[in-house]
């Protein structure tokens, strides 16, 4: 039997290769598109240090001292990159993450370096948590073996406050405690910053995925897990939840995180929410991709573009990855997918 036979004639008309025939026709119907300016690059500033330093966990990825961050911050735009996202990693570390939210810490002076140096013609947004700037690794303030979350709201509004005094435009609480976008807005717009913009990490998971960041910024917890404030992967309707709260506490951006493996949470915040929504391809996400294209398994370019187009397909606008200028470089090297 013939396929006409068992298909209706319309069916029969279709035919779906036609539109994939060469390269001009699958851009012409391609459906999803990565534009640089929905980009967001992280750095890693590190005090103290004299020249960059590679991070063995994430091939490609360094540590910077914060002049060298402000070349790297130059060059990347120009490649078309314009927002950034500032880690910093302090030279000391104690029970209360005090350098966290030390007007002269190391992400406040690199703020005001950026500032200085660039200008206002980039966006400088600021991660906000205590888990670098602790001495036990975790989020917050611990008390009896417990993280205890009132506590470390205060603090980590104190820290975003510290951050928008430098020149931030945009701080990242990504602690998970409750409260915290509100504590923060308040405490912002307390202090005159109304125009600062808060991005929430709202459905952040508690991931294997973030080895390699914590490798990178000695942040790993000494005892425990963050199982008691990131989110139980298992869960999907918690995220909705967790969301929604951020979005009654002011959240300007709200995020998904890690993405690669949760594009159902993304998919599921693109339906019901309206607020620009962020997904972070976190470090895990990235070294799994570079050590397989190093083992020569998986052809990273290809790679690289078709992790970052699945997210940006299940619903992502914007998009926070390590591996943002790599695809830019490419892109001004002629290359095409
Ligand atoms: C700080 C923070 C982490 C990441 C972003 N902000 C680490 C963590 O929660 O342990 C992870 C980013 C990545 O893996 O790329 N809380």
């Amino acid at each position: 039997m013939l396929e006409k036979d068992v298909i209706s004639p319309a069916a029969y008309l279709a035919r779906l290769r036609r539109l994939r025939r060469k390269t001009r026709l699958r851009e012409l119907v391609k459906e999803t598109t990565i534009e640089p300016s929905s980009l967001i690059y992280p750095i890693f500033v590190k005090e103290g240090l004299g020249r960059p330093e590679p991070i063995s966990s994430m091939p490609g990825i360094f540590r910077y001292p914060i002049e060298v961050a402000v070349q790297e911050i130059g060059e990347a735009r120009g490649l078309g990159l314009n927002a950034f996202l500032i880690f910093g990693i302090p030279m000391r570390k104690d029970a209360k993450g005090s350098e966290a939210y030390n007007r002269d810490g190391i992400v406040q002076r690199c703020v005001r370096r950026i500032r200085e140096s660039i200008g206002d013609d980039v966006i400088v947004v600021t991660d906000v948590c205590l888990c670098q700037y602790t001495d036990h690794g975790h989020c917050g303030i611990v008390e009896d073996g417990l993280v205890v979350n009132d506590e470390t709201v205060k603090l980590l509004a104190l820290t975003a406050l510290t951050h928008a005094e430098a020149g931030a435009d945009m701080v990242a609480p990504s602690s998970m405690m409750d409260h915290q976008v509100a504590a923060i807005r308040k405490a912002l717009d307390d202090a005159g910053f109304t125009d600062v913009a808060v991005m929430g990490y709202s459905a952040k998971y508690a991931s294997a995925f973030y080895g390699p960041f914590r490798d990178a910024a000695y942040s790993a917890p000494r005892f425990g897990d963050r199982k008691t404030y990131q989110m139980d992967f298992r869960n999907v309707r918690e995220a909705v939840r967790e969301i929604q709260a951020d979005i009654r506490e002011g959240a300007d951006i709200v995020m998904v995180k890690p993405a690669l493996a949760y594009l159902d949470v993304i998919a599921r915040a693109r339906r019901l929410f309206n607020h620009p929504l962020a997904a972070y391809n976190v470090s895990g996400e990235y070294t799994m991709l570079k050590l397989a294209a190093a083992a020569g398994v998986i052809d990273e370019k290809q790679g690289v573009y078709e992790v970052l187009m699945a997210i940006k397909r299940a619903g992502a606008d914007l998009i926070i990855s390590y591996h943002a200028k790599d695809l830019l470089r490419w892109r001004r090297e002629g290359w095409l997918p």
